[in-house]
Formats: structure tokens, C-alpha cells, sequence
């Protein structure tokens, strides 16, 4: 794809309808298949990552049909799986990956899963040691030196009759702690999780709206093994705020917008962006409602003055993936921003700290990164003006997405070197913004 330059200097208007979730919409494929009957899924996102997913339960044996956003899964049981005829190809995915590992786990057979450059140097120790601790034997790309040992795709997994086991997580991580219950849903006994700080539950949430029962205790969560999926007949996916995320900052950041964001999922572990956008001072409006277990709500934005803010490394888990956009509107914001144990983002889609310090860096903005007692910081002072440059995707859809949203309001053009990675989350991205910018 060629560079694209987007500019707006004022006047964002419109409605903002995004495509589905898709921390949900992986959860609603992987329990549709191992569930009994037929689900239909409504505003599926037919975005590369979730069709991978999709496309990995169609070798395992599972039948479905997608018209549009329409999706209908013919779920084949808790043990209806198919060993794969060869190597499941999970491309980007890292979610995907780690979810798909924690069901392998339960299998009575093996499987391969291979991974796309990017994806294959993300660590995969973190799903492969509780699995081993109960039970399942793996074998995976294994980099060993004296500075660092770690896991990577691609890993077999060989499904054995799996334990139980009683797992306190290491790090914040949604996708460790899926992996983990999702293959205790195929162990002997009872799987409990213990997290550090409580990650989106997404997971916990659709389980039961499977009819699983679920044990939720502070920060332990538990599920028994053998429980019978049963069809919920529907799944509604809402919006995702992370892709909501790139429009409220943008109608904050450029003049004289107001912009209405529809039915995005505002689950409590997934609104740190709202919260911090709100103590930065942008003006936001919200009216929610629950639909299927998950919160959902319309986000009204107006253009507002950013003043910079704390984030706590805490709140990380509830942001993690806005952290790219939230540092560009620290860009534009008055004063220091600082965003405490940030880390993660080194190993996400690219290293997203390197991708967006050089990206901002090149336009003007000021930022350090600095590391205290094993923690990564990033701090940035607001210069308001970015100027024009050439800045680069580094393969990553987020950064890319980013950069086209501190683009619109840049002194001068900004060209994203390429702009297909932004296929991985959300198609449609340039052509939704394109037409709030002309409307
Ligand atoms: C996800 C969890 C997060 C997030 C990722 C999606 C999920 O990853 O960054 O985009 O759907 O569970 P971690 O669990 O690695 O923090």
C-alpha cells in the first residue's frame, strides 16, 4: 500500500459505527466450537485476526458459515474436536495463539501451531508453563542463553488426560489467564487462577453465558472441568473500544468536533482509556446499557484542551493496548505526562515503546523512556505543534493507526509507510475516519 496523508485541521463530525470486539469475538468462536448446538454471532469482525482464529476451529473440525458480520458456528462439544490434517498457521495472532493452546491442552491428540514472523519472536513461556503444570506436553522454539531463556512458535502440544491446578499468575495478562481456564474446562478437577492485578474478563463472562459455572473471589477465578457448554442461541459482539479509542482522541485533539461513538463494549477491565482521556480533560458523554453480560454504551466526544496525566501501573492491564494513542494525545496535551509500567508493550504486534517514541520523536514530540527498580516508564511533556514527517507502521496496527490520528493535526503531511497491517483489528479504519472528516 502506497504512504497515506491524512490532514484535518478542524471539524470532526459524525457517528462512528465499529466492528466487533475482538477479545470477544475470538472468546465467541473458540466456545462456540466446543459448545453443543448452533450459535449466531452478530457483528462479527471479520478483521484478519479473528478470521484466523475461525479459520483454526475449521481444521479442528468445526463447521461454520460467515455472511458479512453474520457468523454461525455449529459447535461440535467439549470433546468433538478433529485432530488437524497438518500445522495450524495462526499468522499475527498472539491471541489466537495462546487461546488455541490452553483448548489443545485438553485433546487426546497433537497439534502443531505455527506463527508469522512478527508473532513467532513473542514469548510463549507464559502459557506453556501452566500448561505443562498440568499436564499437557509441549515442545516449542526454545532460545537459551545465560542473558535470556524463552518459548517461541512454533510450539506442538500433545493433549493428555490434563490436571487441575492452582496457578498464580506472574504477570497481568488476560491471555495467560484464558489459556489457563480455558483448559481447565478439559481437566480433572478444579483450575484455579490467581491474578496479580484483575485483567479484562471477557472470558469469565462468556463462559457463563455457556451455562459454565465460573468461581469469581477477588482476583481467583476457578472453573470445574467437564462442564457441558450449552448454546446461548445468540451472541451480540459490541464494539471495540480499543478501535473507539483512535477516534476519542481524535475528536479531542482536533478543532471544533463531536463526534457519537455507538454500542462499544465498556467492560469495567477494558475503560482505563475513558478514565484517563476524562482526568486529561477531554469532554466525553457516555450512556450505557448491558447487553449479554457485557456493559455496552454510546461515547459522545468533543474537542477539548489535554492537560497530561499519571498512569499507574495498575491501570496498565485496563489500557494496554490504547497506550499508542494515549501517548499521542500526551503529545498534544499542556505539561508532563507519565506512564508507569509499561514493559508489555515490548513484546506486543512490534516493540510498541521503540515504534512510538521514534515515530513522535520524528515529528517534534518530547519523550523519554526510563527504567526503575525493573519497571519501564515512559514520559512525555505535551509540545502541542507536531510537524510533518515520514514515520513508519513497523508492521503494526496500532502504531499505524496512531500515527494517522497525530497526522491529522500535524503542522505538515505525515506519511505512514504502510498501511496493511491495520487489516489485523480493523479493515475498515481509513474509510470510517475519511468520512467523519468529510462529514
Ligand atoms: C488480549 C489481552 C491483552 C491484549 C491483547 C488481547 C485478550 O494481551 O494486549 O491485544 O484478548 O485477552 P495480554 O494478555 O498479553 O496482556
Amino acid at each position: 500500500m502506497r504512504p497515506k496523508v491524512f490532514r484535518q485541521i478542524s471539524g470532526l463530525r459524525g457517528k462512528v459505527i465499529l466492528p466487533g470486539d475482538k477479545s470477544i469475538a475470538h472468546r465467541a468462536i473458540i466456545l462456540s466450537s466446543i459448545s453443543r448446538g448452533k450459535v449466531q454471532i452478530d457483528n462479527f469482525p471479520a478483521n484478519v485476526d479473528c478470521l484466523v482464529t475461525l479459520a483454526a476451529f475449521k481444521k479442528l473440525g468445526v463447521k461454520s458459515v460467515l455472511k458479512k458480520n453474520n457468523l454461525i458456528i455449529f459447535g461440535r462439544g467439549l470433546n468433538g474436536l478433529k485432530k488437524p490434517k497438518g500445522p495450524i498457521f495462526l499468522s499475527e495472532s498472539g491471541t489466537s495463539f495462546r487461546l488455541l493452546l490452553g483448548v489443545l491442552a485438553g485433546q487426546n491428540f497433537s497439534t502443531m501451531l505455527t506463527a508469522g514472523p512478527s508473532l513467532s519472536v513473542r514469548p510463549m513461556r507464559r502459557v506453556t508453563e501452566p500448561l505443562r503444570k498440568m499436564g499437557a506436553q509441549i515442545s516449542s522454539y526454545l532460545v537459551d542463553t545465560i542473558a535470556h531463556s524463552e518459548e517461541y512458535p512454533p510450539v506442538e502440544i500433545c493433549g493428555h488426560a490434563i490436571n487441575g491446578i492452582d496457578y498464580k499468575i506472574p504477570l497481568a495478562s488476560a491471555q495467560i489467564k484464558s489459556a489457563v481456564l480455558l483448559a481447565g474446562l478439559f481437566a480433572k478437577g478444579k483450575t484455579t487462577v490467581t491474578e496479580l492485578v484483575r485483567t479484562r474478563d471477557h472470558t469469565e463472562r462468556m463462559l457463563r453465558s455457556f451455562k459454565v459455572k465460573v468461581g469469581v473471589r477477588g482476583k481467583k477465578i476457578s472453573v470445574r472441568g467437564g462442564q457441558i457448554l450449552k448454546s446461548p442461541g445468540k451472541i451480540f459482539i459490541p464494539g471495540d473500544i480499543s478501535s473507539a479509542a483512535f477516534f476519542m482522541v481524535a475528536a479531542a485533539i482536533v478543532p471544533d468536533s463531536e463526534i457519537l461513538i455507538e454500542n462499544v463494549s465498556l467492560n469495567p477491565l477494558r475503560i482505563g482509556v475513558l478514565k484517563a482521556l476524562k482526568r486529561m480533560g477531554v469532554d466525553i458523554k457516555l450512556t450505557i446499557h448491558i447487553a449479554q453480560g457485557e456493559p455496552v454504551g454510546d461515547i459522545t466526544v468533543k474537542s477539548s484542551k489535554l492537560t497530561g496525566i499519571k498512569i499507574e501501573s495498575r491501570e496498565i492491564p485496563s489500557l494496554i493496548d490504547e497506550l499508542p494513542i494515549l501517548m499521542v494525545a500526551a503529545s498534544f496535551a499542556s505539561g508532563k505526562s507519565v506512564f508507569e509500567g509499561v514493559g508489555e508493550l515490548r513484546v506486543k504486534e512490534t516493540d510498541r515503546i521503540r515504534s512510538m517514541t521514534e515515530n513522535l520523536l520524528s515529528m517534534g514530540a518530547s519523550i523519554e523512556v526510563s527504567k526503575e527498580n525493573g519497571e519501564e516508564n515512559i514520559v512525555i511533556n505535551g509540545v502541542k505543534v507536531l510537524r510533518a514527517a515520514k514515520v513508519k507502521s513497523f508492521g503494526d496496527h496500532r502504531t499505524a493507526m496512531s500515527m494517522l490520528i497525530a497526522g491529522l493535526v500535524a503542522s505538515g503531511p505525515v506519511k505512514v509507510d504502510d498501511l496493511a497491517c491495520i487489516r489485523k483489528s480493523f479493515p475498515d479504519f481509513v474509510k470510517v475516519l475519511s468520512k467523519l472528516k468529510h462529514g
